[in-house]
C-alpha cells in the first residue's frame, strides 16, 4: 500500500456508507456486495440494505430465479430511513426497467419525503450502479434518472468517471454496471463496483474532514 492510499484509507476510517439496492435475480445484488467490499477496503463502516419486494407473490413465484434470489437474500436487512440518516454516503443499486430504476427502489425513495423536507438527506455523497439485459439497454439513463433524486436531496453526486484504469475496461463513467444476460457480473464489473464505492467513501471522508476543520 503506498502512502497516498494509506492516507486515504485513514481519512475514510470514520465514514459511514450505506449500499441500498434492489435485485430480482441477483445481478445487482452481486454488484452491491462488491460495493460493500470496496467501501470496507477504504476503511468505511458499511451497511448493506435491500429495499422491500413490492411485487405480488404470484409474480415472484412465476419466475424460479426471482423466487430463489428472494429466498437466498432473506437475511439481508431491509433499508429504512435510519440507514439514510446514518450514512455519510449512499450507493444505490437497481436493475434497469425500460431505462429507469425499478419500482421497488423508487417505492423506497418515495417514502423519504419527510427526511427530505427536514434537510436530512442533504450534503451526503450519492452514487448509483445498475444492470440491464442488453449492452445498451438503458444503464446510463437509469443512473441518470436516480441522479434527479440526488439533485432534489441536495446531494453531492460522485460518479466514477474515468478516474481509475478499471473504468476504461468497464466503460461506464456513470456507475458500475453489468449485462445480466451474460450471467452474474464478471470481474471487471465487480472491480468497477469496488472502485466506485472506494471513491465514494474517500470523497465522503474528505468532505467530512473538511467540514470538521471549517
Ligand atoms: C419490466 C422490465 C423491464 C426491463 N427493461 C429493460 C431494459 O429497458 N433494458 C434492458 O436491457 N433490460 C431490461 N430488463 C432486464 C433487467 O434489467 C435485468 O433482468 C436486470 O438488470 C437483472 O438484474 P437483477 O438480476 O439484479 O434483477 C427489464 C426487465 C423487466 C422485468
Amino acid at each position: 500500500m503506498d502512502t497516498k492510499t494509506e492516507a486515504e484509507a485513514g481519512a475514510a476510517a470514520t465514514v459511514k456508507v450505506a449500499v441500498v439496492y434492489y435485485s430480482s435475480t441477483g445481478t445487482v445484488h452481486a454488484l452491491a456486495r462488491a460495493a460493500v467490499e470496496g467501501a470496507e477496503k477504504a476503511g468505511a463502516d458499511v451497511r448493506l440494505r435491500k429495499v422491500a419486494e413490492t411485487a405480488p407473490p404470484e409474480a415472484v413465484g412465476a419466475r424460479p430465479e426471482w423466487a430463489r434470489h428472494l429466498e437466498e437474500t432473506a437475511d439481508v436487512a431491509e433499508a429504512g430511513h435510519e440507514d439514510l440518516e446514518w450514512a455519510d454516503a449512499v450507493l444505490f443499486g437497481t436493475p434497469t426497467r425500460f431505462g429507469n430504476p425499478a419500482v421497488q427502489l423508487r417505492a423506497f425513495i418515495d417514502t423519504t419525503g419527510p427526511l427530505w423536507f427536514q434537510g436530512r438527506l442533504a450534503d451526503k455523497v450519492y452514487s448509483a450502479f445498475t444492470a440491464s439485459n442488453t449492452a445498451h439497454g438503458g444503464q446510463e439513463s437509469t443512473i441518470l434518472a436516480l441522479s434527479n433524486t440526488f439533485y432534489h436531496w441536495g446531494g453531492v453526486i460522485v460518479p466514477p468517471g474515468y478516474t481509475d484504469p478499471v473504468q476504461f475496461r468497464s466503460g461506464n463513467p456513470y456507475g458500475a454496471s453489468s449485462v445480466a444476460a451474460g450471467g452474474l457480473p464478471d470481474e471487471v464489473a465487480l472491480e468497477a463496483a469496488r472502485f466506485q464505492a472506494r471513491r465514494v467513501a474517500e470523497t465522503a471522508a474528505f468532505l467530512k474532514a473538511g467540514r470538521a476543520a471549517a
